[in-house]
């Protein structure tokens, strides 16, 4: 070049060294934005997944354990999810009345112990029920139909025995029409006004819960949940369900799963003024360790580059199975 041309903007010089690329950073993941889930079984000894790496079932005494010694590592936030013996599971999923469920014995553990720590209580009949659908079966037509009003009833049930075990949040996760105000009505009228409610508002029927279904609840004996979860075809249908969930009384809407639908993660935070929980599922984390196993990718900057996306995409809180590593790993 004989005349030198300097260039009007040069983007590379921002990215000139760690210290000022980490000044210039404006996402950012703290550990209170952080939720990470917890499986509890009423089994001996942790039961560890096999396709979740690193993630197991724990006995009820090991889940309380465990989340005391998170603390120290700066987590906060657990959504806890019951893993039931076949023995115990029924029709109707009753035994998710019991306070013998590990559910709200780790509840009633970590209220004792007197952890600083937001407990959520996924609500749902899954991980109850004997047929594995997320509620009561119509009669007419069990092989494909959950009765939704007969559901709601169990719901209110169910909900106010999570709050009753020291539940801060309930999380119902069975996208029945009407679950939100079902559940505000019956907290409320069991004078839990204060325990919240976060709505898996946003929940599309997804091939991405699979290793979740190993881990948690040992999956559906026929059919499939595309009668109640949400059809990933419908791009506007996310309007409805948010509008309806505001209307009930939530006070938290969940999208599900994150990183197929961060498209829809961004419209609702736009929508709405509620705290908007995105969650990165089974499935999600599972496609990472996979290729890490084979080494096509490397875990930890796959695992960061993914939850910086969810959070940037707008949402407030994300719930993660990689939350533990994550808190060590973010600053
Ligand atoms: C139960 C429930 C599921 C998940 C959370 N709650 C599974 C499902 O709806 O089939 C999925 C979580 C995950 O995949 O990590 N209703
Ligand atoms: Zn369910």
């Amino acid at each position: 070049m004989d005349q030198y041309q300097p260039l009007p903007k040069r983007p590379r010089r921002l990215r000139c060294g760690a210290t000022l690329r980490d000044a210039v950073a404006d996402v950012s993941i703290k550990h209170d934005d952080l939720i990470l889930p917890l499986f509890v079984t009423d089994k001996e000894d942790p039961q560890p997944v096999e396709s979740m790496p690193g993630v197991s079932q724990l006995p009820v005494k090991a889940a309380i354990k465990a989340i005391g010694k998170l603390t120290d590592v700066g987590l906060r936030q657990f959504i806890l999810f019951g893993v039931t013996s076949p023995e115990k599971k029924d029709p109707t999923g009753s035994f998710a009345l019991s306070a013998d469920a590990p559910v709200n014995q780790t509840l009633a553990g970590v209220r004792n112990m007197g952890h600083d720590v937001t407990m959520i209580a996924d609500l749902c009949f899954c991980e109850y029920t004997d047929h594995g659908h997320c509620g009561v079966l119509l009669p007419d037509d069990p092989r494909t139909v959950v009765d939704n009003d007969q559901t709601l009833d169990q719901l209110r049930s169910a909900a106010t025995c999570l709050a009753q075990a020291g539940a801060d949040v309930v999380a119902p996760s069975g996208m029945m029409d009407g679950q939100i105000q079902a559940i505000r009505g019956a907290l409320d009228e069991a004078s839990f006004t204060q325990v919240c409610i976060l709505a898996y508002s946003i929940k599309y029927a997804s091939s991405l819960y699979d290793p979740f279904r190993d881990a948690g609840q040992g999956g559906m004996q026929f059919s499939d949940r595309k009668g109640y979860q949400m059809d990933f075809r419908r791009s506007r249908e996310w309007q409805t369900e948010l509008q309806l969930d505001i209307e009930q009384g939530a006070d938290m809407v969940m999208v599900k799963p994150a990183v197929t639908y961060l498209d829809i993660i961004h419209q609702v935070r736009q929508a709405c003024h509620l705290p908007v929980v995105a969650y990165h599922v089974s499935g999600e984390y599972a496609m990472l360790h996979a290729a890490a196993q084979q080494g096509w990718l490397d875990l930890k900057y796959a695992a960061l580059e993914t939850t910086y996306a969810i959070k940037r995409a707008g949402a407030d809180l994300i719930v993660t199975y990689f939350a533990k590593e994550l808190s060590e790993w973010i600053p």
